[in-house]
């Protein structure tokens, strides 16, 4: 059971599992669109209710909700059925920190579904992964539209990760032994602040790329006006990233090498398979 099959991971772990040969269940609001591999069988998300985890014996788990309510269910739901469980949690989660002691609501939600999950009884895996590659699409508009980037914190260092790398893990976690009570902090290979991202995506797509530093202020209204961004994100993203520019820099982990047996995508090949959301050719 792949639980948010049409998202950034869960589709490329449902796809991963089914080219396996493996029995995939995955869910969507929308089953008619969700443009699965042929072979998955699409379920709505209400699987503690719908009959959906019936014979399920591993499930890879996400969390898309604002709050934590929907998790003592969903988990109950799922003990019942699965064996084992794999949950991708929100980054900003502490491990070992209570729910309650968490900084943020995002990071409260999550620890407290990772909780839930680790007094389940089930064999549970924990991937806490750094920001995903995919955020970048967050500067597609700006760089179809021209060859500047407008963003605050350029100089941000983070670490950021293929999507499939993070599915690659949770495959090798839902089908073999060995992973069960870890928990594995996955990241890309390299550091990059927010500017040479911007670089190393030009690059990719055959454009000079340059990015522009705008003040909180400013980019808190630009990202208010665009229709693209969740408003309710903005503070958040902002808040998070003023945390993480005051905090030492984030280090890489060798997780996806060690569990995959592959070394962890570097953005240039990210970008270059994603050309096309940034108006490039596609490679
Ligand atoms: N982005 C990052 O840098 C980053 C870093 C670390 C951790 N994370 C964590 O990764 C998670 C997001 O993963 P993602 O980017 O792969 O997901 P995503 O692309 O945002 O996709 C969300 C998935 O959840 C489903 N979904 C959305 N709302 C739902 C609801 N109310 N009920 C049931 N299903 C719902 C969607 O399915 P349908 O629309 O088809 O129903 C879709 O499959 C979050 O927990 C985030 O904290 C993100």
């Amino acid at each position: 059971m792949v639980f948010g099959g049409t998202g950034n991971v869960g589709r490329r772990v449902a796809e991963r599992l089914a080219r396996a040969g493996a029995a995939v269940r995955a869910t969507s609001r929308r089953p008619r669109t969700a443009r699965l591999p042929a072979g998955v069988e699409v379920v709505t998300p209400e699987l503690d209710t719908s009959g959906a985890l019936d014979g399920v014996e591993a499930a890879f788990l996400m969390w898309p909700f604002h709050s934590a309510e929907p998790a003592r269910p969903l988990v109950d739901a799922l003990k019942r059925q699965a064996r084992r469980v794999v949950f991708m949690t929100g980054g900003d989660a502490r491990p070992g920190v209570a729910p309650e002691l968490q900084p943020t609501p995002v990071a409260r939600w999550h620890a407290t579904v990772e909780h839930l999950i680790e007094q389940s009884g089930m064999e549970w895996t924990i991937l806490s992964p750094s920001t995903f590659m995919a955020n970048t699409l967050w500067w597609s508009e700006q760089i179809k539209a021209g060859d500047v980037v407008r963003g605050a914190y350029g100089s941000l260092k983070t670490v950021p990760i293929h999507e499939d790398d993070i599915a690659a893990v949770a495959v090798h976690a839902l089908a073999e032994d060995g992973h069960a009570g870890r928990r594995y902090t996955l990241t890309g290979p390299e550091v990059l602040t927010q500017e040479e991202q911007v670089r190393i995506i030009g690059e990719a797509i055959g454009r000079p790329l340059r990015w522009h530093e705008l003040t909180r202020e400013e980019e808190r209204a630009r990202l208010l006006a665009d229709p693209g961004f969740p408003d309710g994100f903005v503070d958040e993203l902002l808040d998070g990233y003023a945390t993480l520019i005051a905090a030492p820099p984030p280090a890489v982990s060798t997780a996806v090498l060690d569990i995959t047996g592959a070394p962890a995508t570097p953005l240039s090949a990210w970008a270059a398979e994603h050309a096309a959301g940034f108006g490039g050719e596609p490679r």
